[in-house]
């Protein structure tokens, strides 16, 4: 295959990233991040993302050339988040990519953004097998995918939250104990103090493979209310973490099992769960299935994992977007 340098742009959040991906491998990335600035509302702030994505864009493209040791001129294809994401946030990535596509006179590529969590292990971890299963769970989404070859095959989805997504949930419960934004890592270091066994919360579930969270947060919510004296805030949260790091982890591996599949990628912020990757690989390893997790910095969003996929998309040739692509805001999540 033709070895081809592909610049990434993410932008369906509150991070803008950028990364050069040659060939498969990263050569540099930068990321930008406008989460401080959501802090006081709570969660991201559509409008808000979206101004820090134009003010952040081209210094991040800048930034990242530069540490990857490339010109400009050197870009083979631009990949872009074309969806699912925030409507104004994907925007301001999609109108710079088709930018930097025209002025260059290079290939624009759309990227779905879960196709990109997935890719972003193959920086580090090298190709995937024929067939995979995926768990993408980020403050946005929590999906059970079934994957074949990214480049070329649709992203099946075996199933998905029918209300919060992990992260969110881990931000809403983080709030109700007082942790702050983003929950996750709060929770997972009050929950390092506690006991997961203390208090037992509900698994909620929907469909096989169907996740719901939003019982669980109003589970811990209601034991917060009802509690007199001072909060066990360090075992709510690793009862908490528990019950959500159970019910993923269950039927990430029942999926893995019944689709035949030995290889489990699990994606996205909530990846980053330090509990998480422990349970996976435990119950992973009793089932015969290998688990991949990226390294932190790549299971969050950023631009080095659309790059990843723009590269998998030029390595078959995959026909190009045209000028005139759109957002898909709303694609299936
Ligand atoms: O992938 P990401 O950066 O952005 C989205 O696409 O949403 O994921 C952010 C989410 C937040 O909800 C954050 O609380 C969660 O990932 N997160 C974690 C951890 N680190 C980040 N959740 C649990 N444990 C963590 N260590
Ligand atoms: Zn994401």
């Amino acid at each position: 295959a033709p070895v081809t340098l592909v610049m990434g742009i993410e932008s369906s959040c509150d991070e803008t990233g950028v990364g050069l991906v040659r060939d498969g491998k990263l050569l540099g990335e930068c990321l930008s991040s406008s989460m401080s600035e959501h802090v006081r509302f709570g969660g991201v702030v559509p409008e808000v993302a979206a101004r820090a994505h134009l003010e952040a864009m081209v210094p991040t493209v800048r930034q990242a050339v530069e540490r990857a040791g490339v010109s400009m001129s050197e870009i083979d294809a631009i990949a872009v988040t074309a969806g699912p994401g925030l409507a104004t946030a994907l925007q301001v990535g999609l109108a710079s990519a088709k930018a930097y596509s025209l002025s260059l006179g290079i290939p624009l590529l759309g990227v779905h953004h879960l196709a990109g969590h997935v890719a972003a292990d193959t920086l580090v971890h090298g190709d995937l097998p024929d067939r995979s299963v995926s768990l993408v769970v980020s403050g946005g989404h929590t999906s059970l995918l079934l994957l074949g070859d990214l480049a070329r095959d649709p992203i099946v989805h075996l199933g998905d939250t029918a209300d919060d997504a992990a992260g969110e949930a881990f931000d809403k419960v983080a709030r109700i104990l007082g942790l702050g934004y983003p929950g996750g890592p709060a929770i997972q270091r009050a929950a390092e103090d506690g006991d997961p066994d203390a208090i037992r919360f509900p698994r909620p579930t929907t469909t096989r493979w169907g996740f719901s969270f939003s019982g669980l947060k109003t589970a811990v919510a209601r034991w917060v209310d009802r509690c007199e004296g001072p909060l066990p805030v360090a075992d709510l949260a690793a009862s908490f973490q528990e019950a959500v790091v159970d019910v993923l982890t269950a039927k990430a591996v029942d999926a893995c099992v019944s689709h035949e599949v030995d290889t489990l990628v699990i994606a996205g912020g909530v990846a980053a769960n330090s509990r998480l990757r422990e349970v996976a690989e435990r119950r992973c390893a009793d089932a015969g299935v290998t688990v991949r997790v990226p390294p932190p910095y790549l299971c969050t969003d950023n631009g080095a994992m659309i790059a990843a996929v723009g590269s998998m998309l030029t390595s078959v040739d995959a026909p190009w977007s045209p000028l005139e692509l759109s957002t898909d805001p709303s694609a299936p999540l």
